[in-house]
């Protein structure tokens, strides 16, 4: 699928579901569940390379897991699931010229046919808007932006009315500027709904209520993989611990025999 098939779904009323990955199972996983979409997000910072924060994350990082995804889808081309991959901290901050160029290589050397970059700063406005017009689909991310959780802290977002209104102004701005579609991170579902009437474009939500036009989660959050869980998302199964169990049965299995 191409990013720009997205839009179909909203005039549907189709539902647009996205789950993360960040190596070859999670992304064979993910294909297997049907998801629309695939993002390599920056949360494998957390999830599967141990850091506090999506912070240290490198472009080279972003690029060979997106390509460990990629090796486990099985479908056809045209049957697997969108490929997106985030553009990680300080790829997209420092001038469109470093942003074209980083987000080439991803675009040049793996499967993903969209970068996802956080944030509507007139700064960042101009990335995105270069970016999408020298042939890169961007996904934008509002909300919740957790590159900038040393200014915001994690917590929810537009809260208060003059949060509200830039929320709102820079989703519309965004799709102005041609992104595909809108994550909107842990924000009040009735902001949800407002920004996804305003748009043309499909809104991906996560903490944002039931009313976007797809959801996303982070594939590790839904299995409960994770030592820490976002308020947003409960574990469908407590995988770590399951996980965790059969490895200490079968370890002390080995020593009986
Ligand atoms: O990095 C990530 O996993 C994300 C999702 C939370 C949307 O950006």
């Amino acid at each position: 699928m191409l990013p720009l098939e997205l839009v179909k779904y909203k005039k549907n009323s189709q539902k647009i579901i996205a789950l993360t990955a960040w190596d070859c199972i999670t992304g064979s996983l993910a294909e297997e569940s049907g998801a629309d979409i695939v993002l390599v997000g920056d949360s494998l910072a957390m999830v599967c390379l141990g850091y506090k924060s999506t912070l240290p994350v490198t472009l080279d990082n972003m690029i060979h897991h997106t390509n460990a995804v990629s090796r486990g889808f099985t479908k056809s081309i045209e049957d697997q699931p969108l490929l997106v991959c985030d553009m990680p901290f300080l790829t997209y901050q420092c001038g469109e010229d470093k942003a074209v160029e980083y987000a080439g290589k991803i675009i040049k050397n793996t499967y993903a046919k969209a970068v996802k970059i956080e944030g509507a700063e007139p700064e960042i406005q101009n990335v995105i808007s270069r970016l999408i017009r020298m042939g890169i689909p961007v996904m934008g991310h509002l909300g919740l932006t957790p590159q900038n959780y040393l200014n915001l802290g994690l917590r929810k977002q537009g809260e208060k009315l003059e949060s509200q209104e830039k929320i709102k102004r820079d989703a519309v701005a965004l799709e102005k500027l041609g992104c595909f579609s809108l994550v909107l991170e842990h924000i009040p579902e009735i902001l949800a709904v407002e920004i996804k009437t305003l748009l043309k474009i499909p809104t991906i939500g996560i903490g944002a209520g039931n009313s976007c036009d797809g959801q996303i989660r982070v594939t590790a959050d839904l299995l409960g993989l994770n030592e820490k869980q976002p308020p947003f998302c409960q574990p469908m199964i407590e995988g770590k611990k399951l996980l965790g169990k059969k490895l200490k049965e079968w370890v002390a299995s080995e020593r009986l025999n």
